[in-house]
C-alpha cells in the first residue's frame, strides 16, 4: 500500500473507533446498578464524583429507540448462563463476530436482564488505539466496582470492603496515574508478583460477587494487552463457585492476527462457551429496516439489503440512514455510507497488497467472480491468487460459491 493510501486508511480506522458503537460511547459508564436492589456497599472508599451517577442508573445506557431484532438463541443461552451465575455457578461466555455484527448490543440485552434480576454489571473496554496501560480493561472493572455510590456513602456504616487489587491506575485518578503502556516492560514482571496480583483480583471479584451477583463485560478482547488476557484466563478457571458471569466479546479476524490472543482464546474456549454471531436473516433484516425507517419494505428491497450488507446490523443502519436522507423523489444514494466505509477500510487495511489487488479485480467482475478470470486480469499465477483468496476468506470478505471450484463471491455487496 502506498503511503498516502495508508494514511487514508489509518484515518478511516480512527474514524471506526468513533463509529463502532458510537451511539453508546458517550453514554456508557463502566458499571450499572440494578434499579430494585440497593447498593450492597462493598467498598466504602474515597468519594468519586465521576462515578456518582452510576449508582442511580436504572437501565442500560445507549439503547435508545433503535429496535433490537433476532439473536433469540444467543440471548436465551446468555440468560441461562446468567441464571446459573445468579444461582452461584459462574460462567464465561465469549461472543465472536465481525465489526458491527452486534456483539456489544447483544451484551447490552443481557445486561438489561441482569439488572432486572438484581445483578450489577461492570464494563471493561479494551482500547484499540494503542498506548493503554497494562490491565486497562480490568482496571475499569475494578475501579467501577470499587467506587462508592451515593447510597453507600449515605449509610457509611459498613465495615472495610474487600482489598482493592493494586492494578495500575485503580488507586489513582485515571489512565495518567497508571503504569506505562502494556507490554513486556509490564511493571509486575516477576511471575510471583503477577500471580499475587491475579489472586488479589480474583479475591476482590469473589467478595464483590458475594455482596450481590455480578456481570463483568470485557468488550473487544481482541485488543486486550497480554497481561489482561492472562488475568482473564486465571479468573475463568475459578468461576464455577462464584455468582459471577463474565462475558467477553472479540472480533475473530483481528483476534487471529495476534498470537497472544489466539493462545488465550484457545485456553478460554475450554472454560467457557463461545457464541459466533453471523449476519441477520432476511426476516430479521426486514424487521430492523422497518423499525429504523418506520416504513415497510418490499421483498426485493429486503433482498437487496441482505445482499449488500450480509445482514450486518451496523451496515444496515448506515444504509437505511443514508437512504432516509434522500429527499422524496430524489435519486437513491449511490455512495457507501461513511460508517460502512470505515469498517471496510479497516478490514482491507489488514490484508496483503496482493490480496487487495485480487479483490479489486474481482470487484470489477462483479459480486461473484471466477478465479481463473481474476488470475488472467491481475496477471498473477494460480498460487498467488489462491493465497490471496484464502486470506480474504479468512477475513470473511469473500466465500466460495457452493458447488463450484472456481467461483467466489463477496460476502457483502458493500465490500465490493
Ligand atoms: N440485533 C440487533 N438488532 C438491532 N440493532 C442491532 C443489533 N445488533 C446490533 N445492532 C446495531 O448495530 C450497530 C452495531 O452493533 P454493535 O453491537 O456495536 O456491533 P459490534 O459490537 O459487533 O461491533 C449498533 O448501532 C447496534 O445498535
Ligand atoms: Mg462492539
Amino acid at each position: 500500500m502506498n503511503p498516502p493510501k495508508k494514511k487514508k486508511t489509518v484515518a478511516a480506522c480512527q474514524a471506526l473507533l468513533i463509529i463502532d458503537g458510537a451511539d453508546r460511547v458517550s453514554k456508557v459508564d463502566p458499571i450499572r446498578w440494578p434499579a430494585s436492589r440497593p447498593d450492597p456497599a462493598i467498598l466504602p472508599t474515597r468519594p468519586s464524583r465521576r462515578t456518582e451517577p452510576m449508582g442511580a442508573r436504572t437501565r442500560p445506557a445507549g439503547r435508545g429507540s433503535s429496535p433490537f431484532v433476532g439473536r433469540d438463541p444467543e440471548v436465551a443461552e446468555l440468560v441461562a448462563g446468567l441464571a446459573d451465575a445468579l444461582a452461584g455457578r459462574g460462567e464465561l461466555f465469549l461472543i465472536a463476530g465481525e465489526p458491527g455484527i452486534g456483539k456489544t448490543r447483544l451484551v447490552e440485552q443481557v445486561e438489561a436482564r441482569a439488572l432486572e434480576r438484581g445483578a450489577r454489571v461492570a464494563w471493561g473496554r479494551c482500547w484499540e488505539g494503542g498506548g493503554a496501560p497494562a490491565y486497562w480493561p480490568w482496571t475499569q472493572v475494578v475501579r467501577a466496582l470499587a467506587a462508592p455510590t451515593a447510597a453507600s456513602r449515605a449509610r457509611a456504616t459498613t465495615g472495610p470492603g474487600p482489598m482493592v487489587p493494586p492494578l495500575p491506575g485503580v488507586q489513582g485518578e485515571g489512565p495518567a496515574a497508571a503504569a506505562g503502556p502494556a507490554g513486556p516492560e509490564d511493571r509486575l514482571s516477576s511471575a510471583t508478583d503477577r500471580f499475587r496480583l491475579f489472586a488479589e483480583v480474583a479475591a476482590f471479584l469473589e467478595q464483590a460477587a458475594a455482596a450481590g451477583p455480578l456481570v463483568v463485560v470485557l468488550d473487544d478482547l481482541h485488543a486486550a494487552d497480554p497481561a489482561s488476557l492472562l488475568l482473564l484466563r486465571f479468573i475463568a478457571g475459578s468461576l464455577r463457585t462464584v455468582p459471577l458471569l463474565v462475558v467477553a466479546t472479540y472480533r475473530e479476524v483481528e483476534a487471529q492476527r495476534r498470537p497472544e490472543v489466539v493462545e488465550a482464546l484457545a485456553d478460554l474456549v475450554r472454560d467457557g462457551r463461545t457464541l459466533h454471531l453471523r449476519g441477520l436473516d432476511r426476516d430479521e433484516v426486514r424487521r430492523l429496516v422497518e423499525g429504523l425507517s418506520g416504513t415497510t419494505s418490499s421483498d426485493e428491497q429486503v433482498a437487496d439489503l441482505v445482499r449488500a450488507t450480509g445482514g450486518n446490523p451496523l451496515f444496515i443502519r448506515e444504509v437505511v440512514h443514508l437512504r432516509m436522507a434522500v429527499p422524496p423523489g430524489g435519486a437513491p444514494a449511490r455512495t457507501v455510507p461513511q460508517g460502512v466505509r470505515a469498517v471496510i477500510h479497516q478490514r482491507l487495511a489488514a490484508l496483503e497488497a496482493g490480496t487487495v489487488r485480487v479483490l479489486s479485480v474481482g470487484a470489477v467482475v462483479g459480486q461473484e467472480f471466477d478465479r481463473l478470470l481474476v488470475e488472467q486480469a491481475a496477471g498473477l499465477d494460480a498460487i498467488a491468487v489462491g493465497e490471496a483468496l484464502a486470506q480474504a476468506e479468512r477475513s470473511d470478505l469473500v466465500g466460495r460459491v457452493p458447488g463450484s471450484e472456481r467461483r467466489c463471491r463477496f460476502t457483502h455487496g458493500l465490500v465490493r
